[in-house]
């Protein structure tokens, strides 16, 4: 299993070019399934849980092409199976977003059932609710989510709480559902509004996207399409928060800083020096850093995905913050690794007291999930010595060439095969 070392210390200097938003990509890719002309993608990020969704669709009947560093071409003639099986959904709980477009396409779905995951619990009971209100008949029985439908039929959803992976499965269901269907106390994120952005290149009617209300008017048929992925603005705010933290001069391009309100503000709070420069951000580290409290919440407030960064951010400030996670149950992980890094930080339920600033010393270390193998390896930039990161896969899910960026700005990093 590889490995990275880092040697923390160094100051990073340089351009970061950010990639293509994982998520948003991911929905894309779902988005294939919806008809049978070609998708052209730019903008994809080359990540482990891209090539995973390449292995689903390719499963279920697709032709997946990667071009250059960055596209793809999908096309799905005919839909080959209706299983999203359990070996690729255990991997990546995003599989469950083939549901609404399978079942919207051919009247029938198996999806495995995704379960829990390191951070919480995360059923999917909202997205079945919502196809089931559009007419699906639902069973789940050994393992698996079982959805047949006729047609589905447009309706009024309204989502007991915020959900990104239901309302864009709902969005894509509902594009081809006979007559309106309304979603109430939708997400808000930019994956949402780009999700809508390629389905109406689709010839798919959405309106309200990045609002509470979207609208759907389903349509017979979608067709093919070409789309740029928008930034990965978790990606950005992990370099920001590098940046920050170390002292260093990093601009970062091919960004989006709108997307990242939220993570700007509370960073800006805590003392970092962030500039927008035409679309660019350049941060500047050195300064000495605040403790300030956060409370995640779903976009525009401060995303959970930047949580884990966050923290790491923290164990650089003066003083005491404390850091609320609402959205995912068990999201504190990278805490005790941290605090084997010389962190001072408390645990209680959902709430987390990091005390700074702690000089860190590296240590062999252990991710445990995407964004807590971010902040673990922010740490290992700035701890004294040597760190070591165990179980990187899940870094490589997420993140596009993550070392290869950070070196390429001076960072001492590399891994161990
Ligand atoms: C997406 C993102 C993930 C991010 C999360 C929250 C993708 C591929 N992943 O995940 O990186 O951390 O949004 O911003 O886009 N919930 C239910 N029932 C459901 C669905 C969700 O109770 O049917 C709960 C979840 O357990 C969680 C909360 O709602 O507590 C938000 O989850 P959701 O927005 O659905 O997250 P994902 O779409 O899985």
């Amino acid at each position: 299993m590889d490995k990275l070392k880092i040697t923390g210390g160094v100051p990073l200097r340089g351009q970061v070019r950010i990639s293509g938003a994982k998520n948003s990509a991911l929905a894309a890719m779902a988005a294939s399934l919806l008809s049978s002309e070609e998708l052209f993608l730019e903008n994809v990020p080359m990540v482990n849980d891209i090539l995973t969704t390449r292995r689903l669709l390719k499963e279920l009947g697709a032709d997946v092409e990667f071009e250059g560093r960055s596209s793809a071409r999908l096309k799905v003639s005919r839909i080959a199976s209706h299983e999203a099986p359990y070996e690729l959904v255990k991997t990546m709980r995003a599989s469950v977003l083939v549901l609404g477009p399978l079942l919207a396409r051919t009247g029938k779905a198996r999806v495995s059932l995704p379960g829990g995951c390191a951070i919480g619990a995360r059923p999917i009971d909202l997205h079945i609710k919502g196809l089931e209100k559009l007419g699906a008949t639902i069973r789940t029985e050994y393992g698996y989510v079982e959805a047949t439908a006729r047609r589905l039929k447009g309706a009024n959803v309204a989502f007991d709480k915020i959900t990104v992976g239901g309302t864009e499965n709902l969005m894509m269901a509902a594009a081809l559902a006979e007559g309106q269907t309304t979603l109430m106390n939708s997400a808000l994120e930019p994956e949402i509004t780009d999700l809508a952005e390629l389905l109406n290149k689709m010839g798919a009617r959405v309106t309200g996207a990045g609002t509470s209300t979207i609208t759907i008017e389903g349509v017979e048929a979608l067709h093919g399409a070409s789309h740029s992925i928008i930034p990965d603005r978790i990606e950005t705010g992990t370099f920001i928060a590098a940046g920050a933290m170390t002292d260093s001069d990093l601009e970062l391009t091919a960004c989006n800083p709108g997307h990242l309100t939220s993570v700007i503000a509370k960073m800006r709070e805590a003392g970092a020096n962030i500039e927008e420069l035409s679309g660019n951000l350049r941060v500047r580290g050195g300064r000495s850093l605040r403790s300030t409290d956060v409370s995640t919440h779903e976009y525009p407030g401060f995303a959970t995905d930047m949580q884990a960064q966050y923290m790491a951010l923290m164990t650089q400030a003066s003083g005491i913050a404390l850091i609320t996670e609402n959205i995912f149950e068990n999201r504190f992980m990278h805490a005790s690794e941290l605090i084997r890094m010389g962190a001072n930080i408390r645990v209680d339920g959902s709430r987390a007291v990091v005390a700074g600033k702690s000089r860190l010393t590296g240590a062999r270390v252990i991710a445990s999930d995407l964004r807590a193998s971010a902040s673990l390896v922010l740490a290992g930039l700035v701890a004294e010595g040597e760190t070591i990161i165990d179980r990187i896969y899940h870094l490589d899910r997420g993140y596009e060439r993550i070392e290869d960026k950070l070196r390429s700005v001076g960072a001492q990093i590399e891994r161990l095969k």
